[in-house]
């Protein structure tokens, strides 16, 4: 059996497998589920300072090959997430990666601010959903020097909390937006979110499936792409990356570690394979290990010969 256990800013997950922030449920009973079934750590639902509803039902799609989802980032509030943190906190089973939202610079420095001292491991900041531009204009993380800016005003009250951003695919140059954040003092990255905004048309109707209209697609058919920015971000930056974006598998995730990342999200794969997903891909990476004589999973990241 080989050493799956991995080291994350300072926090100890027993093997690389993470929670994908918007994905099941946003209390501390669900997030405890999900480290049961498996999971080295957890990352919530993007919590929002106020109450912050999402769009209007339907606001997911799934199908084989791709997923695509349009929530709008909904969330009760900072108050709420508190009580779960707090919750989670009494007999924590395993890291918490709090992500958080805002629509502007000033309500992610807000947030931030709240986070430092509440009982989680890192901050994620959310700069890159796709399904609230017609909210709040294109995401800070497809524009470097908003990307830059938001981790330089957050970094400024976040005390010692290790805080990465989540960066979006929707961009010609990842490597540009990384080294940006990297010069505004970020931690680490976590990436991709997800593509797009994709549109899905139901013919026979002529309307889109989705009440949003667009959404953002995830599942096995954006993995390739994640694999690339995964790489283009670690030999850019040479910080801690979490590695998310269709991956379902053992092999995926040791795939998208050989590209360059610490940890490995999983989101969509819920949907595909079941909660247990998580426990059937650090099963998965351990057979592999095996087979290829690798005694610790840190071994092999960033180890892809290009
Ligand atoms: C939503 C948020 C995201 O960050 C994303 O990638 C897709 C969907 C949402 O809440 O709509």
């Amino acid at each position: 059996m080989a050493n799956l256990s991995i080291k994350y800013l300072g926090a100890e997950f027993k093997n690389p497998t993470v929670l994908a922030s918007g994905v099941t449920g946003v209390t501390a009973a669900t997030w405890r589920s999900v480290v049961n079934s498996g999971a080295g750590g957890i990352t919530t639902k993007s919590i929002w300072l106020n109450e912050h509803k999402g769009h209007k039902n339907p606001t997911i799609i799934t199908t084989e090959h791709w997923m695509m989802n349009a929530v709008g980032l909904p969330d009760a509030g900072l108050e709420k997430a508190q009580q779960e943190i707090d919750e989670y906190n009494k007999t924590k089973p395993a890291p918490l990666i709090a992500s958080v939202a805002g629509g502007t610079m000033d309500e992610f420095v807000a947030i931030a601010e709240k986070m430092k001292d509440l009982p989680i491991d890192i901050l994620e900041i959310n700069i890159s959903c796709p399904n609230v531009e017609g909210e709040f204009g294109l995401p800070f993380a497809c524009v470097a020097k908003d990307a830059r800016k938001v981790v330089e005003e957050v970094k400024k009250v976040s005390g010692k909390k290790p805080v990465i951003v989540k960066l979006s695919p929707n961009v010609t140059d990842i490597k540009e937006i990384a080294n940006a954040c990297a010069e505004g003092g970020v931690d680490g990255f976590c990436l991709i979110n997800t593509l797009g905004p994709g549109l899905y048309i139901n013919i026979e109707t002529r309307i889109p499936v989705l009440a949003n209209k667009v959404g953002g697609i995830s599942g096995p058919a954006i993995k390739p792409l994640a694999v690339k920015m995964v790489h283009d971000v670690y030999k850019a930056t040479k910080l801690p990356i979490i590695g998310t974006g269709g991956i379902t598998t053992g092999r995926d995730a040791i795939e998208i570690m050989m590209a360059g990342a610490t940890l490995v999200g999983i989101g969509s794969a819920v949907y595909y394979r079941g909660l247990d997903v998580f426990r059937k891909v650090a099963n998965e990476m351990n057979e592999w290990c095996d087979l290829n004589g690798v005694k610790d999973l840190s071994e092999i990241i960033g180890t892809v010969k290009m």
